[in-house]
């Protein structure tokens, strides 16, 4: 890709990278991403905000030249994680006369991940700006979109706000703007889900603080720009400050059969009843998308057989990402099959110490293969979730959302 110019002045120089399936070595990128890095020019300065992984750091040098940039003055790090600032070394050799701009907190960050000189960084405070000339960079401090150095740079003059993660999609897409809002809400839902969930509590502050900026652009360093902005923001609040919907979730894993017998029955007789169901077999499942259906299901129900004593490994790691991600759950419920005992129910409870404001329903754990009186409880406990849910809000369809 060339570079794209978004207005006089301002180049997207970044790079798509569209075969990507794995960041951080655990979150899946079914549809690859993008390391967004920017270059804004004013009639006396230039700054490069962000860069991109420094696998692909050639592709930003060669798109720089071709934007035909020989001095680079200052480069904005809103986020020290190395998909946008890894680059940073690279550019400071190469710009001898560049300094890094970045948090207070981001410049310990950049010294250690990235071994940048202090000499070669300048810290900002919240709030300060920074003149180009006829342009104006203004920075907020963001903690926690996505590490506790965040922040943003809007760039006042032109109603740009540069968010870095905040408000991002993994989505590989030679769509400089949003296109296909169908496909970045469920890309841009997959990575609130998996990586902004945890810091909801920061999250609602940083929404707060940047409600009232004028923004004619919202361009973040991960997916297309947003050439309205309030499809975001508002995608954004309801993931924060909505209630839970009239959702649940069964996730379970199943050696032999029994516990995913359990599983289909409640599914089944859970949807009859009038509430949505998302129905998971973890031994295939694609983690992001349960993790996608967290963010505003009311009630998760996990199941699993009892192994060396304990729940499937597999649904261990599914409970433990539940408890990391700390969704807005209001109920759980945990289903199991064992043959000879086991501690399956303390454990997965152990497990849940992040979700401490859950109910928990009557747990049904069986012996072997459901019987009829184990139908019988797993109707109660159906009964139980529809009873729960009466005052939640439907589920809405997408365009109702947005
Ligand atoms: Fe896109 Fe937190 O890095």
């Amino acid at each position: 890709m060339r570079p794209a110019n978004i207005k006089a002045g301002i180049f997207a120089v970044g790079v798509i990278d569209w075969n990507r399936r794995m960041f951080d070595s655990l979150i899946p990128l079914p549809d690859g991403t993008s390391y967004n890095s920017f270059l804004v020019q004013g009639s006396e300065k230039t700054a490069l905000i962000d860069t991109v992984d420094p696998v692909v750091a050639g592709s930003l040098f060669k798109h720089l030249e071709q934007a035909g940039v020989n001095r680079i003055d200052y480069v904005i790090a809103n986020h020290a994680e190395q998909d946008h600032s890894g680059s940073i070394p690279a550019v400071l050799e190469k710009f001898p006369e560049a300094k890094a701009v970045c948090s207070v907190k981001c410049k310990e960050f950049l010294q250690d991940l990235l071994h940048i000189p202090a000499e070669r960084i300048m810290e900002v405070q919240d709030g300060q700006t920074l003149s180009l000339g006829n342009r104006t960079l203004k920075f907020l401090y963001t903690p926690w979109v996505h590490w506790p150095e965040t922040m943003v740079t809007y760039l006042q003059e032109d109603k740009i706000l540069f968010s870095c993660d905040f408000f991002s999609s993994h989505l590989a897409t030679s769509d400089l703007y949003v296109v296909d809002e169908a496909r970045v809400y469920e890309a841009a839902k997959r990575f609130f889900a998996e990586i902004m969930m945890p810091f909801r509590a920061n999250i609602e502050k940083n929404l707060e603080k940047i409600k009232d900026l004028p923004m004619d652009l919202i361009v973040p360093s991960h997916g297309p720009i947003y050439d309205n902005p309030q499809f975001i923001v508002k995608l954004w609040r309801s993931w924060v400050f909505d209630e839970p919907r009239n959702k649940a979730i069964i996730a379970y894993v199943s050696m032999h059969g029994s516990v995913a017998l359990m599983a289909d029955h409640l599914a089944q007789s859970i949807a009859r009843k009038g509430v949505e169901v998302r129905l998971y077999d973890l031994a295939v499942a694609d983690i992001g998308k349960l993790a996608i259906d967290l963010v505003d299901s009311a009630t998760i129900i996990l199941g699993t057989p009892t192994v060396l004593a304990g729940p499937h490994p597999v649904a261990a790691h599914a409970v433990f990402l539940v408890n990391a991600l700390r969704p807005r759950l209001k109920y759980a419920g945990i289903v199991g099959s064992y043959n000879w005992g086991g501690k399956t129910l303390e454990t997965i409870k152990a497990m849940l110490s992040n979700l401490s404001n859950i109910e928990l329903l009557e747990p049904i754990l069986i012996k072997g293969m459901p019987r009829e009186k184990d139908y019988i409880n797993l109707e109660k406990m159906a009964d139980a979730v529809v009873e729960k849910h009466r005052n939640l809000a439907k589920t809405l369809p997408l365009h109702v959302i947005c």
